[in-house]
Formats: C-alpha cells, structure tokens, sequence
C-alpha cells in the first residue's frame, strides 16, 4: 500500500510522517512516537483506555485512522504536563487516590481535560456522562468524580487567584 504523508501537532510539536494510511493514530503515537502513556485496552472503541485529545475534544485514538489526523491538534497524556508542573487533573487523580492499577487513568484524565476545556464546573451528571466511554474495573468511579471536581475547583482558584 501507497505510504502517506500526514502533518500534524503532537503535544505542541510539528510533526510530518510518511506511513501507512491504514496505521491507527493509536499505532502512531505508541509504535512512532514511543509515547506508551496512550493504553491499548479493547482495539475496537469500547474501552476509552487510548483517549486522546483531538483539537481539544477527546476521541478514541484506536478509531481514528492517521490520515484524519493531516492538519489536527493532538494531546495525548505525556502532554498535559508542562516544563514540569502536573496538570490540575493529574494532581488530582493522585490526591484523591483514584488510580489504582493506573490503566484507565490516562483515557480517563484525557476525557476529563476535554470536558473541563468546554465546561469549567461541571455537575456529577456531567462528569459522568464525559467519563461514560471509559471503563475502570478498579476504583468504582466515585474517587474518579472526586477528582475531576476537585481538579475543576483548582483550575478555577488558579485563574481567579493568578497563581503561577
Ligand atoms: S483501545 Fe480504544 S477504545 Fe479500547
Ligand atoms: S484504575 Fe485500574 S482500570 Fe481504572
């Protein structure tokens, strides 16, 4: 098959590959680029563990085929964190202790950004809803829902305060 050239932005960087068009963005972003944040669960869209951001709106990165990708933002977990600093999410997650196994966290805190991205203090019905194509099979969910309001509620002090 006819390899193809696809450019995009991973994590703020300029990126231009020549592959596969039939390579999954999963595929991509773990077997290209390394980045093994981004979990391989089910492979068919039902799992939510290989969530990604795409132009900020999460997607299951095992469903999208590379060549969608031409010209599109993606973020996928190592991005979150900048020049060291945790994103509120992250920190969140490990305060409230809503990791466990750890598998689902990264799809998880991904669907979560996005949500928090478009909707600064969302309801539990909300957060529920963003979080509803991710299975956990450790933590129940309700540390999950802690954390994502907890993070919600940070993000916000960090705007209105003017923390660094
Ligand atoms: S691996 Fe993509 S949804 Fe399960
Ligand atoms: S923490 Fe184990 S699957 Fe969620």
């Amino acid at each position: 098959m006819e390899k193809v050239t696809v450019n995009f932005t991973l994590n703020g960087d300029h990126e231009s590959i020549t592959v596969n068009p039939n390579l999954t963005l999963l595929e991509v972003i773990r077997d290209v680029f390394g980045l093994t944040g981004t979990k391989e669960g089910c492979g068919h869209g039902e799992c939510g563990a290989c969530t990604v951001l795409l132009n900020g709106k999460a997607v299951n990165s095992c469903l999208v085929l590379i060549s969608q990708v031409e010209g599109k933002e993606v973020t996928t977990i190592e991005g979150l964190s900048r020049d060291g600093s945790l994103d509120p999410l992250q920190a969140s997650f490990i305060e409230t202790g809503a990791i466990q196994c750890g598998y689902c966290t990264p799809g998880m805190i991904l669907s979560a950004k996005s949500l928090l991205l478009k909707n600064g203090n969302p309801s539990d019905e909300e957060i529920k809803t963003a979080i509803s194509g991710n299975l956990c099979r450790c933590t129940g969910y309700a540390k999950i829902i802690k954390a994502i309001k907890l993070a919600a509620r940070n993000g916000k002090t960090k705007d209105a305060g003017g923390e660094s």
